[in-house]
């Protein structure tokens, strides 16, 4: 893809991105229909469906040489990474959508041939748009997000972390490690959204995310706007994150992301 055919397909993503979370804020307020799937906690609404369903239309009908991989499986079977690729999460953040009408994102990245593209997060409450095309830095409500400083210290950041990791009989991470690693850094925060978890951390915010549970569309444009900054994304273990599958993610300030891993990540498995 040459950098003309990747500067209009991401405006044409950014204006279905905005399409799509200004149809979520006029229906905000609007009786919901609540279902849970993997377990009472793992919530989908009438609007994760729909907007899924909003961008697999436009792209189908406009691109139909491009693959759909969504949350809620309105979009393609995908096995592999080959072709283009829009990598979706409706709504990221359902469970803030649910109980606080606001803290969630629309996350859209597109990849072609594994290589990711184009990335958006919109904060749709806040009327939001992190943006970022592979090589031509990150943008915040299109303004450029500035390189992550040189230097960073563990004793002065501040991580996103789910407190659940912290529970002795979590079953992906030595609750040592993480108790360790919280009396080591400054502070945590847990947004509930992991779309925004990335955003902040390109934004300089906070200085890092670890996560044990995520998928392929929680993650997929936060990859590519962390990397424009400077950022560095693997699994919790230091390895090249797979975008086909569930995944661990370190996603940190690159001074910070060895000192994690060697000195407070120990994974059970
Ligand atoms: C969830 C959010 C949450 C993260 C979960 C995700 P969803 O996505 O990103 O912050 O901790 O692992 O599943 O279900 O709201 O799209
Ligand atoms: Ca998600
Ligand atoms: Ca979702």
């Amino acid at each position: 893809m040459d950098k003309l055919q990747r500067t209009n397909l991401y405006k044409q993503a950014e204006e279905w991105v905005l399409e799509a979370g200004q149809r979520i804020r006029e229906k905000i307020d609007d009786p919901r229909t609540i279902q849970t799937k993997s377990n009472a906690n793992d919530l989908v609404t009438e609007m994760d469906q729909q907007t899924e369903q909003f961008f697999a239309e436009k792209i189908r009908k406009q691109y139909p040489d491009h693959f759909v991989f969504g949350e809620e499986g309105f979009g393609d079977d995908i096995t592999s990474l080959d072709g283009t690729i829009w990598i979706i999460d409706p709504i990221d953040g359902t469970m803030n959508f649910v109980h606080q009408k606001r803290n969630f994102a629309i996350s859209v990245g597109v990849y072609v041939d594994g290589v990711g593209e184009i990335g958006l997060i919109y904060n749709v409450m806040e009327d939001t748009i992190y943006t970022a095309v592979r090589g031509e830095g990150a943008y915040k409500n299109h303004h450029r997000l500035a390189q992550l400083p040189k230097e960073k210290q563990l004793n002065q950041s501040i991580f996103a972390l789910n407190t659940t990791w912290m529970l002795p009989e979590n079953p992906y991470i030595s609750h040592k490690g993480v108790h360790d690693f919280v009396k080591t850094i400054r502070s945590t925060r847990t947004y509930g959204s992991a779309a925004l978890e990335f955003a902040f951390v390109a934004e300089g915010i906070i200085d890092g995310y670890l996560t044990m549970t995520l998928m392929p569309w929680d993650i997929a444009a936060g990859v590519v706007i962390l990397k424009e900054v400077g950022g560095v994304v693997t699994t919790a273990d230091g390895q090249d994150i797979d975008m086909l599958h569930q995944t661990t993610v370190l996603a940190c300030h690159p001074e910070l992301h060895n000192e994690v891993i060697e000195n407070f990540v120990d994974l059970k498995q």
